[in-house]
This record gives structure tokens, C-alpha cells and sequence, in this order.
């Protein structure tokens, strides 16, 4: 899972380019996986329909994650039949969303929209929401919940999971999700501009939410549909779905905040600092837990048991710190001299943040009569955001330019 924000370029080409090479109206983008039995009835369907209404005027972009079954190969056979289609195979990611923005950022149309491979969303339903986008909305969603839509077939449970995790949404982000009948679609047009130089960073499959979230949305019009039946092929929804969705609303909440509003103003990396003082977080319960070991459990002098303590915390600390608040720095230096550099920097780093913590403690409880606990959350505070810093300029920092 990447957190590196994508983002759509704007126009891709310029206008007169546009002109001479026709720059298609609508680019359709289908994520594929494993849908080898679904994927020629499906690009069959579309280019019936499209060559009907937007006779070369639109384009229909396949992005397959290296499918096993091979849908990859299946589509690229049927390019010489349908000059509109484009395949995409990536090797080094899975993943919904960031496959569908992968086809947008390839896709040249002014309106840019996503259906599933399946043909679980009738596709029919593009005409209406094309003239959705002809009235002036900036985004035209299919939606199970709105009259004329529904499910034809799904389980209580998973009827029941997709309405909870709508009204969790609605907890989180009542700003995003409020405004959609079904948040959960995947299965919309919107306009390029809209979305156009926004840095986008979804997880998991819930790129409407992404969209809405950090697009400049301002009308949205909503089409009614019955999502279909799956005729061949399973579902890859499974809990990692429901596990990135919550992943996914906490990013967006954070993003959309004051504080974050506030952080991108000073430039402060707030998202990694939040990872960061988590690490620090399970490096305090380590810490406490392994005192207790060896001092309570081992009978080991407390001076002695802290200072163990403390150095498998800072171990801890460290090992989660390169391995996800900085694993995209760290991932550029592996080899083992310079993880060795890192860590004994981090030890110093924290040592020196130790000291200081002593320090202000000393001043807020002596100098200044502040409560011990206050004082004490007071420097434990600044020492994290100490720690931060110094480790974020000295220590996992890009040396070489890639
Ligand atoms: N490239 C790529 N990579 N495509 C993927 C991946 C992936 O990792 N996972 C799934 N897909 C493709 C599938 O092949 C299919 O074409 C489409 O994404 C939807 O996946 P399904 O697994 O069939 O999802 P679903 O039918 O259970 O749920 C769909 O409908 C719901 C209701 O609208 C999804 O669109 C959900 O997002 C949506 O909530
Ligand atoms: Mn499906």
C-alpha cells in the first residue's frame, strides 16, 4: 500500500493537439482481476453502446494487476477489434482505487468514469449518467439507494456490512460521505477538471469517497441502478477491504482537519508525525512492560532494568519507524551499513531527547511549580516532537537524488 498521492494531469495535451488528434469526450476505465471469463462480453457490450451513442468519441482503458487468469492477455487480444480499447497491466501493485486513477492518469478524455469488469453494473446506465454530466454536474454516480436502484442478489450480511460501513462513514466524514445516497459505488463519471493536479491517495476499493473527498465537487447527480447478479467469477472483496475502507475515512478525515489545514501551511508532515509518536506509543508500553520483567518478575536492579528497558524500546521504536513512518526513505537505503547508521544515529537522537526531558522536567516542576504529571506529559510532549524532527532533517533523509 503506497501512500504516495497520485495525481491526473489536467489537459494532457494542448488544445490544438486536441483538435488535430480528437481528444475523446469520455475515457472509461475497467479494474480488472481475474475477470478472464467476464472481460470480452464486457468490452463487447461497451463499444456496442458507445459506438452507438459517442461514435469514436470515447475511449474504454482495461487495468489489469498481472491477473493470474491471464485477463491481462484477453483484453490485449481484443485491441485490433476495438480501436478504443487500451490495456493496462501492472506487475509491482494491486489494488482497486489505484488502479482506476493509474487508467485515469493514461486516460485523455474531458470526462473520466470507472465501471467494474463484471458487468455487475449494467452498462446502459453510462447514457444516463453521460446526460447527468451534460446538465452541468461535475460528478454522475450510479446508486443502489435511490429510486429505481437496488441489489439483486446479496447476502443479509454483506447487505448489512455495506450499510454499516456507510453510516460509519457518515460518523467520520459527514462532510464526504453526506452528500452521496451510496458513498460505497464504484461506478461513476466525473468531469477531469474536477479532479484535475488534486493529489489523490485512496486505499483499498472506495475511490468515489476519494474523489468527493479531495475533488472540487460541486454538483453531483445521482442515477438509480440494480446492481447485477455476478455471472462468472467471485468477488475479491474480503475483510482487508473493510480494514483499508476504515484506513481510508481516517486518512481523509485527517487530511480535510484544521490541524492538517494548519501542518500543510508550516509544511509540517503531520501523517508521519502521527505514525511516529504511534511508534513511540508501543515503544512506552515496551518499555513498561520489560521493566516489570526484569525488576518485578527477575528480581534485576530497577537502574539496570531501565536502562534494558529503554534499549529494546529504542530498538522497537526503530525497527517500526524504518519499516513504516520512513519506509520511503528507508526502502532507498537498505543496505546493511547504512540501517546500522540509522539506528545507532536514532539511539543518539533518543539518548540526547532523554536528557532534554530530564531538563524540562526539572525547569516546569522546580523553575515554574508545574504539577510532576503535568510537567512530565508537558516534556514527554516536546521531546516526541523533538525526536521527530531531529530524526526526520538527520536521519532518515534522502542522500542520494533518485
Ligand atoms: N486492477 C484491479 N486490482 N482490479 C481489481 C482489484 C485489484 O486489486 N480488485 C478488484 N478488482 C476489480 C474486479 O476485477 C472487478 O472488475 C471490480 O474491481 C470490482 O471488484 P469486485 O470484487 O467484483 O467487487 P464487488 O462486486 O464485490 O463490489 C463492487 O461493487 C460494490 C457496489 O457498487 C465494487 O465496485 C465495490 O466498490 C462497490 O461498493
Ligand atoms: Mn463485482
Amino acid at each position: 500500500m503506497s501512500n504516495i498521492a497520485l495525481e491526473i494531469p489536467s489537459i494532457p495535451i494542448s488544445v490544438e493537439e486536441a483538435e488535430k488528434i480528437r481528444q475523446p469526450y469520455l475515457s472509461l476505465v475497467i479494474p480488472t482481476y481475474n475477470e478472464g471469463r467476464n472481460i470480452v462480453r464486457m468490452i463487447e457490450t461497451l463499444s456496442q453502446l458507445l459506438d452507438a451513442s459517442l461514435p469514436s468519441d470515447y475511449e474504454l482503458v482495461v487495468v489489469d494487476d498481472d491477473s493470474p487468469d491471464r485477463t491481462w492477455e484477453i483484453a490485449e487480444g481484443l485491441i485490433d477489434r476495438y480501436p478504443q480499447l487500451q490495456v493496462i497491466r501492472r506487475q509491482q501493485e494491486r489494488g482497486l482505487s489505484t488502479a482506476v486513477i493509474r487508467g485515469w492518469q493514461a486516460a485523455r478524455g474531458e470526462v473520466l468514469g470507472v465501471i467494474d469488469g463484471d458487468l455487475q453494473h449494467p452498462p446502459e446506465i453510462l447514457f444516463k449518467l453521460l446526460h447527468e454530466i451534460k446538465q452541468g454536474a461535475d460528478l454522475a454516480v450510479a446508486s443502489r439507494h435511490v429510486e429505481g436502484g437496488g441489489v439483486s442478489s446479496w447476502s443479509v450480511i454483506r447487505r448489512f456490512l455495506s450499510r454499516g460501513a456507510q453510516v460509519l462513514g457518515l460518523v467520520i466524514l459527514p462532510r464526504v460521505l453526506g452528500r452521496l445516497t451510496d458513498p460505497m459505488s464504484g461506478y461513476f463519471l466525473v468531469k477531469r477538471k474536477a479532479i484535475a493536479s488534486r493529489p489523490l491517495s485512496p486505499v483499498g476499493y472506495k475511490i468515489l469517497i476519494e474523489v468527493v473527498g479531495r475533488g472540487d465537487i460541486q454538483q453531483i447527480g445521482e442515477v438509480g441502478y440494480v446492481f447485477q447478479e455476478r455471472q462468472a467469477g467471485e468477488s475479491k472483496v474480503t475483510w482487508r477491504q473493510y480494514r483499508d475502507y476504515l484506513h481510508h475515512l481516517l486518512r481523509l478525515r485527517l487530511s480535510s482537519g484544521r490541524i492538517n489545514r494548519l501542518a500543510q501551511k508550516i509544511n509540517f508532515p503531520l501523517g508521519r508525525f502521527l505514525r511516529f509518536g504511534f511508534v513511540g506509543l508501543s515503544g512506552v508500553v515496551i518499555d513498561m512492560g520489560l521493566l516489570y520483567l526484569f525488576h518485578t518478575v527477575w528480581g534485576v536492579a530497577l537502574t539496570r532494568s531501565a536502562i534494558f528497558a529503554a534499549e529494546f524500546a529504542i530498538l522497537n521504536n526503530f525497527f517500526w519507524n524504518d519499516r513504516w513512518t520512513f519506509a520511503d526513505v528507508a526502502r532507498q537505503q537498505r543496505s546493511p551499513s547504512k540501517v546500522f547508521k540509522r539506528l545507532l544515529k536514532f539511539n543518539l537522537v533518543c539518548l540526547m531527547g532523554l536528557i532534554l526531558k530530564v531538563l524540562l522536567l526539572n525547569i516546569l516542576f522546580n523553575g515554574l511549580g508545574v504539577n510532576a504529571y503535568l510537567a512530565n506529559l508537558v516534556a514527554i510532549a516536546i521531546v516526541t516532537v523533538w525526536n521527530f524532527w531531529i530524526n526526520l532533517k538527520l536521519n532518515w533523509r534522502v542522500t542520494e537524488t533518485q
